[in-house]
């Protein structure tokens, strides 16, 4: 008896592919697998229902905990790719692991994805899987299957398909963001309408400015407003909180792995609360030289987790300078929220790289350090001093070549 573990949402990828695991891959059962990273309710109600009717075995999973941890750890590497806080890319391995570990415990021969040849989600599935001894099956994309021919074979064999939207957008939703694409959107120009957002209100109508306290330790936020929230709680307040005020969203162009450009439409309040908040704290305590670099090793954070590869060592390297500068990212951020911006106001830490002394135009001497202002002179006196040569050497060259040629440079 052969058996198959489908990562299973109830959508009309994953509920064709359990008839076609079946008649065109020969599997005797298929075993459909929810892992719960924080999508709405009615999601698990409808694969539910629909497993039911295919008369599937269904498990879910519950990582949210684990999932809302590592979007929390990003953080620290202040993770976007392009400007999408990573919602989705880093749910992927969560869900891959989590689905492995199940078709294991399961008798399972394979795991299954419904994702297309075209998108991320495939590659980061696979790189989990890719490690273990199960075979692996991608029926939509072996089988090159359109949205179109799906919703033919769903129809001639009555299969439940989703009503929702009516299709018309693709939605991937966690507690991190929430991503529509797909349909009308693929169009770079079509502005969207205001219902493709579900988390945020319209800014112009959001009520008037609010301001929120978050507070970090080790570069983690650890509380909001003076109370303390567990990971998944933390971002559920913060998603409501920043969404009243249109905070969180992006509409842009993405350049997925595969190389193809797509236009892409996230909503994200609580991850851009946090970033903003985060990467604000980091200016306080960081120095100069040490946010310079670090902007570098996040970048190529981001980069592994937009790939799904948070397991390659590279990764564990990274984040050996991250966890270094981290220990420092202890305070309290003040945010206003106001008209879709969360902008940090105010910030406080132990760890301030500052001296208040040093910067005010109101003290005569730097405290400690017998440094004054007249001190500066010498500095200034030297500063753009290699420019100001290689520019009048320049000069001096350009006028020889006119007395030589007599015609400039002859491109004119
Ligand atoms: N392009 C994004 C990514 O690769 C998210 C895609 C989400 N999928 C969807 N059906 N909306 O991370």
């Amino acid at each position: 008896m052969e058996r198959v573990a489908l990562a299973f949402s109830g959508g009309l990828d994953t509920t064709v592919c359990v008839g076609l695991l079946e008649e065109e891959y020969g599997y005797d059962e298929v075993v459909g697998v929810t892992v719960d990273v924080g999508q709405p309710d009615e999601e698990f109600e409808e694969a539910e229902e629909t497993a039911d009717a295919l008369g599937v075995e269904q498990y879910v999973v519950d990582a949210r905990e684990e999932f809302a941890t590592l979007c929390l750890d990003s953080l620290k590497a202040n993770a976007t790719y392009q400007g999408y806080p990573l919602g989705t890319a880093l749910a992927r391995p969560v869900i891959a692991n989590a689905i492995l570990e199940t078709a294991k415990e399961h008798d399972c021969d394979a795991v299954a994805h419904g994702c297309t040849g075209k998108g991320n989600d495939q590659l980061r599935f696979e790189a989990v899987w890719r490690d273990s001894e199960l075979d692996v099956i991608a029926p939509v994309r072996e089988l090159e299957l359109t949205r179109e021919w799906e919703m033919e074979y769903a129809e001639e064999r009555g299969l439940p398909v989703e009503s929702g939207n009516e299709g018309d957008w693709s939605i991937d939703t966690n507690l991190w963001s929430r991503s529509v694409e797909g349909a009308k959107l693929e169009d770079p120009g079509y502005v969207p309408p205001e219902e493709i957002y579900e988390w945020t209100d319209a800014p112009g109508e959001a009520g008037e400015a609010d301001l929120v306290e978050i507070e970090f330790e080790d570069g983690e936020p650890v509380a909001v407003d003076g109370e303390e929230y567990g990971p998944v709680e933390l971002i559920e307040y913060l998603n409501d909180l920043a969404g009243a005020y249109g905070v969180g969203r992006t509409d842009m162009m993405e350049d997925r792995m595969l190389g193809l450009k797509v236009r892409e439409n996230y909503e994200h309040p609580a991850a851009t609360v946090l970033l903003n908040a985060h990467e604000s704290l980091e200016g306080l305590v960081l120095t100069q030289e040490e946010r310079d670099f670090k902007t570098q090793v996040d970048q190529q954070w981001s980069n592994k987790a937009y790939q799904g590869l948070i397991d390659a060592p590279l990764v564990g390297a990274l984040e050996g300078f991250i966890d270094e500068t981290q220990s420092r990212v202890t305070g309290t951020v003040t945010v206003k929220l106001e008209g879709g911006s969360a902008r940090p106001v105010g910030r406080e830490s132990e760890y301030a790289a500052y001296s208040e002394d040093a910067a005010s135009f109101n003290t005569e001497t730097v405290e400690g350090q017998n440094i004054t202002q007249k001190d500066a002179t010498g500095v200034a006196k030297y500063h753009g001093f290699q420019g100001r040569l290689a520019n009048k050497v320049i000069d001096a060259q350009d006028k020889k070549t006119l007395a030589t040629d007599g015609s400039g440079d002859g491109d004119e």
